[in-house]
């Protein structure tokens, strides 16, 4: 899947693991998954900040019904590469979340202490149901599922896509290695 031939990738990152145009039609597929199975629901879009945004804006794209938006900016990471065991809700839960169905959507599960955490937060908050949604499915994640998941990577720390390393690379269009990791 590699495409960009290495000497001209990004300094700092020594492979890409999901090349954009990989990224973008499984995206699509997702997005016409979603639409079939909300097709009779009240849809809100729930991005995780800062991580889910960029997933999130490309597969709002890539959905074919009236939604509705509630970010909630969750951090369970600091600037290391492995998790740092709390995860902290910054901005509160959205008023808007209740009685809506909601998708909740996220980078990557990792532990799945995110999303779970804030799946029964929203919950307890009064949405009418949750479900999640990830573009990457780490192998630690184990017996944790998520509803709908793009791609399946081992356990290696990857950044782009929104994905970051002490807070760069969000911006990177692929999945990428950071040198470091490898
Ligand atoms: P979890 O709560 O352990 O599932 O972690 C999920 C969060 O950890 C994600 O929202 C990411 O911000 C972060 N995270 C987990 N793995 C990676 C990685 O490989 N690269 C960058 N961030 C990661
Ligand atoms: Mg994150």
């Amino acid at each position: 899947m590699n495409a960009i031939p290495p000497s001209t990738l990004p300094s700092g990152i020594s492979r890409i693991l999901i090349d954009r145009e990989s990224l973008l039609n499984r995206i699509d597929e997702m997005g016409d998954r979603v639409s079939r199975d909300f097709k009779e629901s009240d849809l809100c879009i729930v991005p995780v900040m800062d991580g889910g945004m960029i997933f999130a804006a490309d597969l709002m794209r890539a959905i074919n019904l009236p939604v509705t938006l509630a970010p909630v900016k969750a951090s369970s990471y600091g600037d290391a590469t492995t998790s740092s065991g709390t995860v902290s809700l910054a901005w509160g839960i959205p008023e808007k979340i209740r009685g809506k169905d909601l998708l909740l959507v996220d980078d990557i599960l990792d532990t799945g202490r995110t999303l779970g955490i804030l799946a029964s937060r929203l919950r307890d908050a009064g949405a009418a149901s949750v479900r999640t949604c990830v573009l990457l499915r780490k192998e630690s994640a184990g017996h944790l599922a998520a509803d709908y998941v793009g791609f399946k990577i081992p356990d290696v720390f990857v950044v782009g896509y929104g994905l970051d390393l002490a807070g760069y690379y969000r911006n990177l269009p692929f999945i990428g290695i950071p040198e470091e990791e490898e």
